[in-house]
C-alpha cells in the first residue's frame, strides 16, 4: 500500500504514522525526521537545513527530492510505504509521480488530516519529541507514562526547535501557501479523502482504519 498523509503541522500525520507503520508492516517516509537526522549529524547541509527548519520554511525543492528518491531505492520500501510531509509543493509532486511511474508503483490513498489554526498551535508549542526515534507526546493530549521520558527508549524527551508559537505560525502559513496546491493535485486524481483530525488521537485513528478498509494492503 502506498499512502500520502497530508495535513498542516501539528494535524497528527507523525502520530498517525506510526499506528499505520505498525499495522501494516511498511516504512513511513517523512523529509521532516530525514532533515532532522542530517541536521543532527553536523555536516555542512545539515546546518543549512537546520537554520530553514527552525525558520519554519521549506528546504528546496532539488535537495528535498533528491534525499526521498535516493530513500526509495531502499529495498524496504517495495511492499509500500506512508509518505509523510512529503510531497509539500508542487515540483516536489510532479517529481515524485515521475518516481512513482518509473518504479511502476502507484499511490492507492492519500488521507488529509483537517484541523483548525488555533488546534494546531496548541498541539505545536507543547509537543514533545523524542530525538531518538521521533516519536511525539503532548503533556495534555498524549502524555508518555513517565514525564518527560520517552516509554519506548527511555530517551528524555525534547521541544523542537521549530515548536515555538512563532515559529509554529510560519509553518501553517506556508503550509497554506505551498503544500495546499498539492492536496488539490491529488483531489483532482480522486485520491484524497479528508480526516477529521480535531478528535482524539484514537478516534482519528479509526477514522484512518475505516478510510483504508478496502485498500488493498501490499
Ligand atoms: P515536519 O517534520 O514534516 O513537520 P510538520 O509538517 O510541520 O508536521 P509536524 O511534524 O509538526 O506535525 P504532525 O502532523 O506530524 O503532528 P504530530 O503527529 O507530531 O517538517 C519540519 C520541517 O522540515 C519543515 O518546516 C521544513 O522546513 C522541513 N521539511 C520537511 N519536509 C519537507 C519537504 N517535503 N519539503 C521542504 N521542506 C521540508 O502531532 C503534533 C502534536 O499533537 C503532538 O504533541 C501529538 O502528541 C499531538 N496530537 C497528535 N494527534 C492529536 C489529536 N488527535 N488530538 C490531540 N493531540 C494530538
Ligand atoms: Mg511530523
Amino acid at each position: 500500500m502506498n499512502l500520502l498523509l497530508f495535513g498542516a503541522p501539528g494535524s497528527g500525520k507523525g502520530t498517525q504514522a506510526e499506528f499505520l507503520k505498525e499495522k501494516h508492516g511498511i516504512p513511513q517516509i517523512s523529509t521532516g525526521d530525514m532533515f532532522r537526522a542530517e541536521a543532527a549529524r553536523g555536516t555542512e547541509e545539515g546546518k543549512r537545513v537546520d537554520a530553514i527548519m527552525k525558520s519554519g520554511e521549506l528546504v528546496p525543492d532539488d535537495l528535498t527530492i533528491a534525499i526521498v528518491r535516493e530513500r526509495l531505492k531502499q529495498p524496504d520500501t517495495k511492499p509500500g510505504m506512508i509518505f509523510d510531509g512529503f510531497p509539500r509543493t508542487l515540483p516536489q509532486a510532479e517529481a515524485l509521480d515521475q518516481v512513482m511511474r518509473e518504479s511502476g508503483r502507484r499511490f492507492d490513498n492519500a488521507l488529509y488530516l483537517v484541523a483548525p489554526e488555533a488546534e494546531l498551535i496548541a498541539r505545536l508549542s507543547g509537543r514533545l519529541t523524542c530525538p531518538k526515534d521521533g516519536r511525539t507526546f503532548h503533556p495534555k493530549f498524549n502524555p508518555p507514562p513517565v514525564a518527560g521520558i520517552c516509554p519506548f527508549d527511555g530517551t528524555p524527551l525534547i521541544q523542537r526547535k521549530d515548536d515555538t508559537e512563532e515559529t509554529a505560525r510560519t509553518r501553517v502559513q506556508v503550509y497554506l501557501r505551498d503544500t495546499m496546491p498539492v492536496i488539490d493535485y491529488y483531489r483532482r486524481q480522486g485520491l484524497v479523502q479528508e480526516i477529521d483530525a480535531l478528535r482524539s488521537i484514537p478516534e482519528v485513528r479509526a477514522e484512518i482504519e475505516k478510510a483504508l478498509e478496502g485498500v488493498n494492503a501490499a
